[in-house]
This record gives C-alpha cells, sequence and structure tokens, in this order.
C-alpha cells in the first residue's frame, strides 16, 4: 500500500528541475544520466586498443531529448514497455482504456508516458544514482497511484546495474524497461549489423502486423530468430520471406528467454572492431531486440552523429508484450500490498565468446 504520506507528496508534487549526473567507477567507466524520463544518457566502457568508448546513444544538449521522445533515446519506458492491443486491457472485471500512440495501440506507457516526465534523482554515492516518480491514477489511462524508484548502479567489475521497485494502491498492471540504444562501435557512425549477437532463446512470440502477439509461443528453430548459437545480427535480417522479419522490417521481437524469472544471462552482443562485449542479465521473462529498423536518418546525436538506419540496438529486459491480454503469459498485474522487483545487468568485458 503506498503510505499517506506518499498520496499526499504525489498531489503537492512540483515538477523537478532538470539535471544530469555523472557517476564512475575506478576502471574509468563512467555513465551520466538526466531525470528527464530517468534516462541514461553516456556510458563509456573501455575497448581493447586502449581507448573508452560511449556506447549508448545521447545527445549534447538535454534539451534535445524533449524533441526526441518518439525514439525512446535512453529513458525508462512505462507504465508498460512495449505494446498493448488497442490500448485496452480488463482487471478483476473492469475495463481500462489507455492512450493509442503507435497506430491503434499503446506503446511505452503511452505519450505522456515515463519517458516524458521529470523524475526526481539523487546522487547515492559516487558509482549509484536514484530515480524516483509517483505516477497518479489514471495518467495516459492506468488504473492506481503507482510509486516508482529505478536505482542505477555501476559495479567494480564493469557492470551497470537497473534495479526496479513498484508499488500501488489499487490493482493495476505495469512491466518496466530501459531503451538504451547500444552501439558497441562507440559510435552512430557504423551500423550494429556487424555485432555479434546471441539469445539464451528457444522461442519467441508470433506477432500481428501492428507486432501484437497473437498468443503462440513458437520455436525460433530453422528461423532468422534462432540467436542460440552467436551470429552477426546483419546476416539473416532481411530474410523477409520468413513473415516475423517482413511485420518488423528486421528484428523486432519478444525472445522468450529459456531461464524465466530466473536471474541469468539473457543475450550477449559482441563488437569485432572495439573487441567490446556486453552481456545483458536479467530476471525478466522476454527481451525485446529491435535493429533500429525506424530509424530514418534525420535525428543527429551526440558529435553530430546521425542516427542512422540500424546504427542502434535495444536489447529490453520485461514481460511479453500484451501480456495483460493474454492469460497465458506471465502476469503483469500489481496488487497493493505486493513490490515489482525488476533487476537487469549490462555487464562490459574485452573477452570475445
Ligand atoms: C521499440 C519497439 C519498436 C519501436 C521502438 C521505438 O522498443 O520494439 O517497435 O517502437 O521501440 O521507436
Amino acid at each position: 500500500m503506498l503510505s499517506l504520506v506518499a498520496v499526499i507528496a504525489l498531489s503537492c508534487q512540483r515538477t523537478p528541475k532538470v539535471e544530469m549526473i555523472t557517476i564512475s567507477n575506478h576502471n574509468g567507466m563512467s555513465a551520466t544520466f538526466t531525470n528527464y524520463g530517468a534516462r541514461i544518457t553516456s556510458l563509456i566502457v573501455p575497448a581493447s586498443d586502449g581507448t573508452f568508448k560511449d556506447v549508448v546513444w545521447g545527445y549534447d544538449t538535454v534539451e534535445e531529448y524533449y524533441d526526441s521522445n518518439d525514439l525512446y533515446c535512453g529513458p525508462i519506458v512505462g507504465r508498460y514497455g512495449n505494446r498493448i492491443g488497442k490500448g485496452r486491457f480488463v482487471l478483476d472485471g473492469k475495463e481500462y482504456f489507455l492512450t493509442i500512440n503507435d497506430g491503434e495501440n499503446h506503446l511505452h506507457g503511452g505519450s505522456g508516458g515515463l519517458s516524458t516526465k521529470v523524475w526526481n534523482m539523487e546522487k547515492l554515492s559516487d558509482r549509484e544514482v536514484k530515480m524516483s516518480i509517483l505516477s497518479p491514477d489514471g495518467e495516459e489511462g492506468y488504473p492506481g497511484n503507482v510509486e516508482i524508484t529505478v536505482y542505477y548502479t555501476l559495479n567494480y567489475d564493469n557492470s551497470f546495474d537497473i534495479k526496479y521497485e513498484a508499488v500501488t494502491d489499487a490493482p493495476t498492471i505495469i512491466n518496466l524497461t530501459s531503451h538504451a540504444y547500444f552501439n558497441l562501435h562507440g559510435t552512430s557512425k557504423y551500423s550494429t549489423n556487424s555485432h555479434i549477437l546471441r539469445i539464451n532463446a528457444s522461442h519467441f512470440t508470433p506477432t500481428d502486423e501492428g507486432l501484437i502477439p497473437t498468443g503462440e509461443i513458437a520455436s525460433v528453430g530453422g528461423t532468422p530468430l534462432d540467436f542460440r548459437v552467436p551470429t552477426a545480427i546483419g546476416e539473416r535480417i532481411d530474410e523477409v520471406s520468413f513473415e516475423p522479419i517482413a511485420f518488423a522490417g528486421g528484428y523486432d521481437h519478444n525472445w522468450v528467454l529459456d531461464k524465466e524469472r530466473e536471474f541469468s544471462l539473457a543475450a550477449e552482443v559482441f563488437e569485432p572492431s572495439t573487441g567490446i562485449v556486453m552481456q545483458v542479465w536479467s530476471d525478466q521473462p522476454g527481451l525485446q531486440f529491435y535493429s533500429g529498423n525506424f530509424m530514418d536518418g534525420k535525428d543527429i546525436g551526440r558529435g553530430g552523429d546521425i542516427h542512422g538506419y540500424r546504427t542502434g540496438i535495444a536489447l529490453e529486459t520485461q514481460n511479453y508484450p500484451d501480456a495483460p491480454n493474454h492469460p497465458d503469459f506471465p502476469s503483469p498485474v500489481l496488487r497493493p500490498g505486493e513490490v515489482y522487483k525488476q533487476l537487469t545487468r549490462y555487464s562490459f568485458s574485452l573477452n570475445a565468446f
């Protein structure tokens, strides 16, 4: 249950000032955040030639993030990350209607979702930042006053943790994820098609043309979505004879992780030219891998880098898309007295797999 203090704070809350904070570890790895969307704006990691590379998309100024809301460049997305078909769902017999912002569907919490809000931001130590927000009952159509906290931590072993917690005062649904775009070249001048990817998943959730799951859990075996053996992203990305690739214009699918709900290695990515390896560890049941198929090159990022077609990948650990409308999918329901918890770890090294 939300405390009375929290609900009073919710009704009195003022918009905090938009700021940026940098944290670092003793290896020279650093991360920068802004509280606009609880967003990661920079993540600097060692490369094999002894230099450091910024492996996430970002802009030179915080103002530029306001104009890029549709790209979701680095924020926490929610309350429900990913899509909900026709923006409707039924919970405890009551029908709810969410903002429609993606064709006829609801995407990433709606046009005024968490990625567009100014969060409270606090530097807890040289290596840790806390973001928090109270999302009021009815925001973008979601029920319940929900108190959300996200902790970003840089560890000494060059891993980067995102820890989420949320509580509600009424039954609701929730699915939070980070929408950082990674490019292990350290610049979006080069395509992410050269990255070698492995995903620990034998199944995925096929969708319709609007990327809403049909409800089927299909095998990846013999398809371009089989990344159980490390494969370059670009190798099969245009195999449009496989309908799911045609619908998404490349990769934009939810992989059903083999070790559901157990903190484990979900995926790893390697860029041969920089030697950078990124592992993704998570306790979530799904991984949305988006290969940047909607990018049109009109968006200009840090230092003039063009955010072009397939120059950034998102690896979003989360529940399955449209889970509120599929009783067979893992439940996204959060009730008063329960705590939503999630841990995702992006771990960096130079040890190719
Ligand atoms: C991804 C989603 C894509 C696209 C993108 C934002 O998470 O899977 O379909 O909507 O966000 O452009």
